[in-house]
């Protein structure tokens, strides 16, 4: 009954055995193998994108904030989502590797942005006045963080809304593959044609052991991403492992066969919790995470059983009333069964 990050799954056979395949012999370092040539072929291919520039680094602050570095100078602005993982989970990589560029954050229902949100905020920058930051960047999270997902539509008016102001745009797709299934579009769809500049293509939280794609649609910008990566320390020269790993993903689409597994269960194990005394969801599932309150009870049955899932750690560690609602974090993965699906909600339900 782990519901703590799809971080925590283990990783999935298929990448295990590509990681073992990989390991025989010498090949060349530094993403010069022919690995990494055949991922680049397919990733384009993917994302229908002849033209994009492929790189892989092995977390998703790194994807971020180079990603987000290329795009945005140290007098710029990011603009994101008050709860996004750039904003509150990197400690300050995104204003590190973008030299000081000022994130400014913007509020939304479920995790997400709106263009109008996007507008009035951006009309209190009165760029280009030499006192105020300059307009850099647009960054949106697809799964958002509080679970919800943009459609390819809603990402196209909000693009276009930060074009309007010059902003660049990223997509952090940590988890991009559970996004582009719940929304059951293609990736172009969800990327580039609907005018995003950047993206980040995860697999650490979907089945890999350690690697993420930043998929730039711009070729114009892959050397700066190239020497951003290296002076940063993230161009890992035994590059083969990671090679490995996005090929394991990409073939006969692991990524989305995961992804849907994840999403399935985030569902199931939404419609498990609904029926429990007092069960309120925070934010709109649309995926694998979701946020929701219940009863103390039934998180301190559930948890004295196992369960291990992000909490209120201060609340919990009080002696508050059994009716206390208390919120919960809980991430499906693609490693999650009914079963234990079952037992949780059983225990919640008490
Ligand atoms: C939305 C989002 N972006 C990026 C990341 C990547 O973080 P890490 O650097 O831990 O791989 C995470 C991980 O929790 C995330 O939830």
């Amino acid at each position: 009954m782990i519901f703590g990050s799809d971080n925590m799954a283990p990783v999935h056979p298929a990448a295990m055995a590509a990681l073992a395949q990989a390991n025989t012999g010498y090949t060349t370092s530094y993403g010069t193998e022919d690995a990494m040539k055949q991922v680049t072929a397919q990733i384009r291919d993917l994302f229908e994108a002849p033209e994009a520039a492929v790189y892989l680094v092995a977390t998703g602050t790194a994807a971020n904030a180079l990603a987000l570095a290329v795009y945005t100078q140290p007098y710029q602005s990011v603009f994101c989502h008050e709860l996004a993982h750039v904003n509150m989970d990197e400690c300050g990589a995104p204003e590190f590797f973008t030299n000081g560029a000022k994130l400014v954050e913007l509020t939304g229902a479920d995790g997400k942005i709106t263009p109008d949100t996007l507008r009035a905020k951006a009309a209190g920058f009165r760029n280009p006045d030499i006192h105020r930051v300059q307009f850099g960047s647009l960054s949106i999270a697809n799964v958002t963080e509080t679970g919800s997902v943009y459609t390819p539509a809603e990402i196209t008016a909000l693009t276009a809304a930060a074009r309007d102001c010059g902003m660049a745009s990223y997509l952090d797709g940590a988890r991009l593959a559970n996004a582009i299934v719940a929304a059951g579009c293609t990736p172009a769809e969800m990327t580039w044609k609907a005018g995003i500049d950047v993206v980040s293509f995860g697999g650490t939280k979907n089945g890999l052991m350690g690697v993420e794609a930043v998929i730039l649609f711009d070729p114009q910008k892959a050397w700066e991403f190239e020497l951003r990566r290296k002076r940063a320390g993230h161009l890992f020269s035994k590059h083969r492992f990671l090679a490995a790993q996005m090929q394991a993903y990409l073939r006969d689409d692991l990524w989305r066969q995961l992804a849907s597994r994840a999403n399935a269960a985030g569902a199931e194990l939404e419609q498990a919790l609904a029926s429990v005394d007092g069960f309120a969801p925070l934010y709109r599932r649309d995926a694998n995470l979701m946020f929701a309150k219940w009863p103390r009870a039934g998180h301190e049955r559930a948890q004295a059983a196992g369960a291990y899932y992000y909490d209120e750690p201060e609340a919990h560690g009080k002696n508050g009333a059994p009716d206390d609602l208390l919120t919960a974090r809980l991430v499906c993965n693609w490693n999650t069964t009914s079963e234990e699906i079952a037992q949780f909600a059983a225990l919640v339900r008490g």
